[in-house]
């Protein structure tokens, strides 16, 4: 049964403002504890010395000194700025689809990327 239009007009209005509220007090993004992580389960396996991700693009993610370093081309973290940053790119699917990362069948979990997403927005720190 369908509630009269005003009550579902307020259940909106009720859930767009606590959707702000959580915006406004976000929580701090740790690197240490949230983000390296999610690198270690889904990334590392190509993205080290010697493995074929790192072979192809220079990028690894075996400590915060090498991912800040990025690619042979350049940074994919830039501090503060998520949506100009290649690794959100990549994770969110945003560049090509043959781009998207991690490589191979198993995609990040949607909290992940806005873990990480919050993260590069926070100023990447090494937290
Ligand atoms: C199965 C192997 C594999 C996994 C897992 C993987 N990558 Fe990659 N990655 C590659 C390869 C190979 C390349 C080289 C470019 C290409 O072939 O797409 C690459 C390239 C990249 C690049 C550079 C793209 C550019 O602009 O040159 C970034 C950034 C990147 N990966 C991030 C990640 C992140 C973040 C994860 C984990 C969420 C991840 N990758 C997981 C294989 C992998």
């Amino acid at each position: 049964m369908l509630r009269p239009i005003g009550t579902r007009l307020a259940i909106v209005a009720v859930f767009a403002m606590s959707v702000a509220g959580c915006g406004r007090q976000e929580r701090q993004v740790s690197y240490g504890a949230d983000v390296e992580p999610i690198l270690d389960r889904a990334c590392r396996e190509c993205h080290t010395t010697g493995k074929q991700g790192f072979a192809a693009s220079g990028l690894s993610v075996a400590s915060y000194e090498d991912l800040m370093r990025g690619t042979r081309f350049g940074p994919v973290v830039l501090a503060g700025d998520a949506d100009s940053s290649v690794l959100v790119q990549l994770i969110e699917g945003r560049a090509d689809p043959s781009l998207k990362m991690p490589h191979g069948d198993e995609p990040l979990y949607q909290g992940e990327i806005e873990t990480i997403r919050l993260w590069v927005s926070q100023g990447a720190a090494d937290n």
